[in-house]
């Protein structure tokens, strides 16, 4: 898709029926297109004016308005009147009957867009080079058996397992609107297998309600969508806010 002549968001292979992601390059360029700005609401035009570099600022823009395009392109309606407002802990959805549920991650190069007609979505985006000590992380947020994996690994590939292991718990925290209050060094993921799992974890985390898509972004990135799918009742009520219903 393209706006003001710039190309601005590219189709990945969608993870799931009724799910898509775009990838979004955010270039080393601090020119802000004034289409893009036209785009935003009051609100988003404040947010990107508290940004303390231009640079920042013209990410976020770029970022932001191409999530009111693909938003507005979904619902046939202008970018602009897009409602996006934020529920639990700050989660954005669109108010409106019928939206698709959406998420977004952003590295300071990119960032990934995803859209669900089926249901909750969350994505995570992470630099691949991303210096990170993974063993001290994992001593928090990775479970018994996850570490013993890692136990027998190099310190790079520690380090790439635990980032991965990362995308996809941060991404079911994103879907369910818990951010990094969930329970992430309970959540228990087998990254070995042919396609990624939750293996393990409190509800809402329970493996039969998700599936963790491992993202085609560049070699240079690791992203993983994680789609929640509750096989019981609504979702918990304090999240539902936040989410179309299933079709
Ligand atoms: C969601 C969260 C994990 C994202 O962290 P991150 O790795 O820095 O950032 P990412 O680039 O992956 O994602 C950022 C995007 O996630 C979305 N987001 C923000 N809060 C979210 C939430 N609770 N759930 C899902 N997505 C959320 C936003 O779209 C945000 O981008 P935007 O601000 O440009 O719109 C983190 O911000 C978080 O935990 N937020 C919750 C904070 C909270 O509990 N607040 C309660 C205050 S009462």
């Amino acid at each position: 898709m393209s706006s003001a002549g710039n190309v601005v968001a590219r189709a990945l292979p969608p993870p799931a029926d009724g799910v898509h992601v775009w990838w979004r390059e955010l270039h080393a360029d601090d020119r802000i297109d004034p289409g893009f700005v036209a785009l935003l609401s009051q609100a988003e035009r404040a947010r990107a004016e508290r940004f303390g570099t231009p640079l920042l600022r013209a990410r976020y823009v770029a970022g932001r308005a191409t999530l009111r395009l693909l938003l507005g392109r979904c619902l046939g309606i202008d970018a602009a009147d897009v409602p996006i407002t934020r529920g639990r802990r700050g989660r954005p959805y669109v108010e409106r009957d019928g939206a698709p549920d959406f998420n977004v991650s952003h590295t300071r190069d990119a960032a990934i867009i995803a859209l669900s007609t089926r249901g909750p979505v969350g994505v995570d985006l992470e630099r691949g080079d991303r210096s990170v000590d993974a063993a001290r992380l994992a001593r928090k947020f990775a479970t018994a058996r996850e570490r013993a994996v890692m136990a027998a690994l190099g310190d790079d590939d520690v380090r790439r397992r635990f980032l991965r292991l990362w995308t996809c718990k941060e991404a079911m925290s994103k879907a369910t609107g818990d951010g990094l209050a969930a329970p992430m060094g309970k959540l228990d993921v087998d990254v070995d297998a042919s396609a990624l799992r939750l293996v393990d974890g409190p509800a809402p985390y329970v493996p039969a309600d998700w599936s963790l898509v491992a993202l085609d972004v560049p070699a240079t990135h690791m992203a993983t969508a994680a789609l929640w799918r509750p096989s019981t009742g609504e979702p918990r009520e304090a999240t539902s806010p936040a989410l179309p219903a299933a079709r």
